[in-house]
This record gives structure tokens, C-alpha cells and sequence, in this order.
């Protein structure tokens, strides 16, 4: 358990909220192992219908920890439960709401496409910097996004980690709705209990019909084999290092 996840329920929706506000949300172990578990027991769970995740602070999420990638980068544990994780929002058969203010770094993107409904605030930006970390795409995201908003926006959105605005993502089919960023967590709420109202054997039937979890987990499979590998690359652990020192990373001698 980790305070920087924290869940309640209500009215049939069980929300999780990122809360390590002071770090951008970045995600560290713990807060993947938090995040797998409860999503796993929402599975379980009669009193939970429908799933919200968000965040406290300016942004939704700065992505994986990249002080844990560096640790990994000089040859510590392989991730175990962003792997977790990863595989219980692809499995997961209840609806999944998402609530995104400010940047979504990373998996902050790459778990939008598991969710099944996004609502963005306007300030929103959703940022995919694999290629300039010297990493791989991951969750699937490298099979779901350019099923979703077409080749040439993904590979340029992986190749060059630029921001989305909201009002694209919007437009490239990457969420439902954007909202002055007041009203989020209100309209995400809203949204929530709206889906929460109708029937669950449906609800988790279409979602089935509408998504190959079958191909979606290989895809994660063969990711995370070249995730890891890439992990230890001395152009990671330049980029790691430039990110902790604050500077440009200088890939030019590799
Ligand atoms: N991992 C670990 N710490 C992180 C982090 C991350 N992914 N992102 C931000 N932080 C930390 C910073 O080191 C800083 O810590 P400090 O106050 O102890 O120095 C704090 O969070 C605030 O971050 P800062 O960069 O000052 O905030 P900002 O508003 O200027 O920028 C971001 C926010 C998200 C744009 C920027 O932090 C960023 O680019 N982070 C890295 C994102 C990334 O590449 N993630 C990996 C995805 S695969």
C-alpha cells in the first residue's frame, strides 16, 4: 500500500486518485502495486460498476518514475507491477473512466487507451516520450494508437513526444469530451454514475465484443521484452541521466 494512491466508492463507482501532486504524479512501484490491486479486486467486486481515474495536482501524470528507470537502467529489478498493472487495465472487463488535467506523460497516455470513456480538461496534453528516453512504446500502445488516430499521428506523436492538445485528441478520437478544467472532475463524476446506472452484464458484454484482450496482451508481451532490454541501453541511460541533471540528453555518440 502506498498514500500516494488513494480509492473510495460511491454510488457504485470506485475512483482512483494519483496524489503524489509535489512529484507531477510521477508512478512509482508502490503506486502501480496499489493500482493493480485495486483494479483487480474492482473485477471482483459487486459493489463496484464502473472504474474513474484521476488525479490530484496540475497534471494528471508525469509517467513511470524516471529516477525507478534509472535505478533499473543500472541493472536493478526488471518493473513488476507496472507490468500488473498494464495487464489488468487490458483484462479489465467493467467500464474505465479517465479525468485528465494538465500532462499525460507516458503511461498517462498509454492507459487512456485502455479506458473507455476520457474526459480532458481543456489545459490537457497528452505526451508519449518513449523515442526521446531511448524506450519502446508499452500498454499496447503501440498497436492501439495508430489503430485509433491513424499511423502518421502516432508514429510522429512516439517519435517526437510532442504534446497533443486536448482540442486534438478530441478530434483524433482519443477522448469524449473536453471541459473547462473547474468542471472536470465534475463531469467525470457525472459520467461515472451515468454508466454506473445502466446494466452491468451489458455494459461488460459490449466492452468485450469491442476489444481483442486477447491481442492486446501480446502486444503487451512483446513490448515489455523490448521495454526491459532497452531499459539498460547506454541511450537510456543518457536520457535518465539528462533528466536528473536537469539538460538536453546528447544521443549524437551512440
Ligand atoms: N519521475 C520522477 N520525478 C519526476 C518526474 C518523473 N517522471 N516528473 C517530474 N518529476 C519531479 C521533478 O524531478 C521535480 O522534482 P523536484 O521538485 O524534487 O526537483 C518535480 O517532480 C516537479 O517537476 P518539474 O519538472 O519541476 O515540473 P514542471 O511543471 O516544470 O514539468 C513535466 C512537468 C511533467 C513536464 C516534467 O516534469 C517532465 O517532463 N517530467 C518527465 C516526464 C517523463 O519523461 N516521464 C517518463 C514517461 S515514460
Amino acid at each position: 500500500m502506498t498514500d500516494h494512491i488513494k480509492t473510495h466508492k460511491d454510488a457504485g463507482v470506485l475512483t482512483i486518485v494519483m496524489d503524489r501532486p509535489e512529484k507531477k504524479n510521477a508512478l512509482t512501484d508502490a503506486m502501480y502495486e496499489t493500482m493493480a490491486d485495486t483494479l483487480i479486486s474492482a473485477e471482483r467486486s459487486a459493489d463496484v460498476r464502473v472504474v474513474l481515474i484521476r488525479s490530484e495536482g496540475d497534471i494528471f501524470t508525469a509517467g513511470n518514475d524516471i529516477g525507478e528507470f534509472a535505478a533499473m537502467a543500472m541493472g536493478g529489478e526488471s518493473p513488476r507491477n507496472v507490468r500488473r498493472l498494464i495487464h489488468a487495465l487490458a483484462t479489465a472487463t467493467k467500464p474505465i473512466v479517465a479525468a485528465v488535467q494538465g500532462s499525460a506523460v507516458g503511461i498517462g497516455t498509454t492507459l487512456l487507451l485502455h479506458c473507455d470513456q476520457v474526459v480532458l480538461a481543456d489545459n490537457a496534453k497528452l505526451v508519449t516520450p518513449f523515442v526521446n528516453l531511448a524506450l519502446v512504446p508499452e500498454a499496447a500502445s503501440s498497436l492501439l494508437l495508430p489503430a485509433r488516430i491513424g499511423y502518421a499521428r502516432a508514429f510522429a506523436m512516439f517519435a517526437f513526444g510532442d504534446p497533443v492538445s486536448a482540442t486534438d485528441a478530441l478530434a483524433w478520437g482519443l477522448a469524449n469530451a473536453v471541459v473547462p478544467v473547474a468542471e472536470l472532475a465534475a463531469a467525470a463524476e457525472k459520467l461515472a454514475r451515468r454508466l454506473a446506472t445502466k446494466p452491468l452484464g451489458a455494459l461488460v458484454a459490449t466492452k468485450k465484443l469491442m476489444r481483442d484482450a486477447e491481442t492486446i496482451t501480446r502486444q503487451i508481451a512483446v513490448e515489455t521484452t523490448q521495454f526491459v532490454d532497452r531499459l539498460k541501453t547506454p541511450e537510456a541511460r543518457e536520457a535518465f541521466t539528462a533528466f536528473a541533471e536537469r539538460r538536453a540528453p546528447d544521443f549524437t555518440k551512440f
